[in-house]
């Protein structure tokens, strides 16, 4: 798959206005709302996670967002019998294959893609002769990145969550080597043939170095920018982010 290094995508993720809606059940804030509203303010495509305790984003807000929406829809979802049913149902734009443990706040480290090879291999094989465009969310890591390009992911979408954390955290030196990573990672992936998203975590803060990543193609944001939006709204969050993701990328 080709590189196309200029023009760096932003997905934008609308779980957490649903994290919203259901603190209280009932319909509002509607994450298709959200999504509709960040598609007329210039989004490239649109992020949901189907968890299976669905604490956010629910099946009738897959359903709307698939029939609704004019921009991809880039459906997360775990390695399970039951959203691979889902998926297959109406085959989205593109599936990114997530871990998922039942406890965790969020998505805590990449998938076990080495050591499950030909499960996930199985696994994504229909998917793909849906027509979707497979993804795998994985660390920066070798071995991982090696076992996705061999299953045939068309993606893998590189794991920031380390890198903001030492951020966050002031870590500097943890944070620059993630960095390194990340960074080693997106060449070795897109040297495989794969193309390279990155994701989770990111804020204005710590945009910059990934928007870089000359092998990064895509983005997918979605904590920080509706947290942002409760103070600027939406299209002024993603138009922010945007400025900031243009400036890294054309940055000599
Ligand atoms: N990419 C993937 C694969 C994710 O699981 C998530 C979180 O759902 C994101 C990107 C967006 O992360 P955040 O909400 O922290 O921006």
């Amino acid at each position: 798959m080709a590189q196309t290094p200029d023009r760096l995508r932003l997905g934008v993720n609308i779980d957490h206005v649903a994290t919203v809606r259901n603190a209280r059940g009932g319909a509002v804030p509607d994450p298709l709302r959200a999504a509709l509203m960040v598609q007329e303010a210039g989004a490239d495509g649109i992020t949901a996670h189907l968890r299976e305790d669905r604490r956010h984003i629910r099946d009738d807000d897959i359903a709307r967002l698939m029939e609704q929406l004019s921009i991809p829809l880039n459906f997360e979802m775990a390695a399970t019998e039951e959203m691979q049913a889902i998926a297959l149902r109406h085959p989205p734009h593109a599936v990114c294959i997530v871990p998922e443990k039942r406890e965790e706040r969020t998505t805590e480290g990449g998938l076990e893609v080495a050591g499950e090879e030909k499960r996930l291999a199985a696994f994504i094989a229909p998917l793909r002769e849906a027509g979707c465009r497979v993804s795998l969310f994985v660390a920066a890591d070798e071995a991982q990145i090696r076992a996705s390009a061999r299953i045939g992911a068309a993606v893998v979408e590189l794991h920031t969550g380390a890198y903001c954390d030492f951020h966050v955290e002031g870590k500097s030196g943890e944070r620059d080597g993630e960095l390194a990573r990340l960074r080693d990672m997106a060449a070795l992936a897109a040297e495989l043939g794969l193309e390279v998203h990155a994701g989770h975590g990111l804020s204005y803060d710590t945009v910059g170095p990934i928007a870089a990543l000359p092998q990064v193609v895509e983005l997918n944001i979605g904590h920080f920018l509706v947290g942002e939006a409760i103070f600027v709204g939406l299209p002024a969050a993603m138009a922010e982010m945007r400025r900031l993701m243009d400036a890294a990328r054309s940055a000599p």
